[in-house]
């Protein structure tokens, strides 16, 4: 129970990752917004599990592109649970996943424009209290896309290396108060967004992975655990591959 009487917000938590990954913090000792845009029911069955577990939590709805609704967010999250330790930055936008030469400017713009947004709003209004404490711990969920580009995924590549670029800045600005941010990269991991994915291509992709599998939303909530444990407490500007070994860097 390492993360006892810590609070954490996980944005995007109704599903896949985020919701692993909001389980995962609760079940070691932290009280956890669960975070939600659309899907109201998925969210609280989070909440759920987590209270039924023996565990603390709440679902905040929010569009974390509404610099207003994140704002909501984060007093509701203060109110009811205390103030926030650790913010997990995962809510990314739709994958447009076409050639580059085929995608509207819309399409980009929603996907580029739209993850930054995201990740930025619930960083910049959640980082004052973390600085007030002189302590806190921030994870960027990026993807190895970000390093290592895929046919059809320009923008998602641009919009991950966005969010890669801000975790580096804010780990350099904040460092000196005690706050480490730090990413966390998923490989092809199996979830809403990838149940798309003709089934030869997954298996494709974990025979081609040294660990001949493809990643499960518990692998990634794992390596986010890792890092933001008090025994984590020199890592920060960090880039974690999750990726089976498909992503060596
Ligand atoms: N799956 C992969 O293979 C993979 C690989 C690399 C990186 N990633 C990254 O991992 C993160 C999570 O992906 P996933 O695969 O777990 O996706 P997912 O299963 O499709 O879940 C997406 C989550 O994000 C939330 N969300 C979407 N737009 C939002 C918004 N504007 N405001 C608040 N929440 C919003 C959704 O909430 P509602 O349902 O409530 O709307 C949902 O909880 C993303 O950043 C993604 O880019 C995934």
């Amino acid at each position: 129970m390492e993360l006892n009487g810590q609070v954490a917000l996980v944005t995007g938590a109704s599903r896949g990752i985020g919701a692993a990954t909001a389980k995962l913090l609760a079940r070691h000792g932290a009280a956890v917004a669960v975070n939600f845009f659309q899907s109201k029911e998925p969210a609280e069955m989070v909440v759920k599990s987590i209270i039924d577990a023996g565990g603390k939590a709440i679902a905040v709805k929010a569009d974390v592109r509404d610099r207003d609704e994140v704002a909501a967010m984060v007093k509701k999250t203060n109110d009811e649970l205390g103030m926030i330790d650790i913010l997990i930055l995962n809510a990314g936008a739709n994958v447009p996943w076409k050639a580059f030469i085929e995608l509207t400017t819309e399409e980009f713009e929603n996907k580029v424009v739209g993850e930054i947004r995201g990740f930025f709003h619930p960083a910049q209004l959640v980082i004052p209290q973390m600085i007030e404490r002189k302590k806190g711990c921030i994870v960027g969920i990026s993807s190895g896309l970000s390093r290592h580009p895929g046919f059809g995924f320009s923008s998602h590549t641009t919009a991950k290396s966005g969010v890669d670029g801000l975790m580096k800045s804010l780990a350099l600005e904040l460092g000196p108060m005690g706050i480490r941010v730090n990413t966390v990269a998923p490989g092809l991991t199996m979830t809403d967004a990838t149940s798309w994915l003709p089934k030869e291509r997954v298996e494709d992709a974990a025979r081609m992975t040294p660990m001949k599998r493809v990643g499960q939303p518990e692998d990634i909530a794992g390596a986010v655990l890792m890092v933001v444990r008090d025994d984590a407490g020199f890592v920060t500007g960090n880039y974690i591959s999750v990726s089976g070994g498909g992503l060596m860097l």
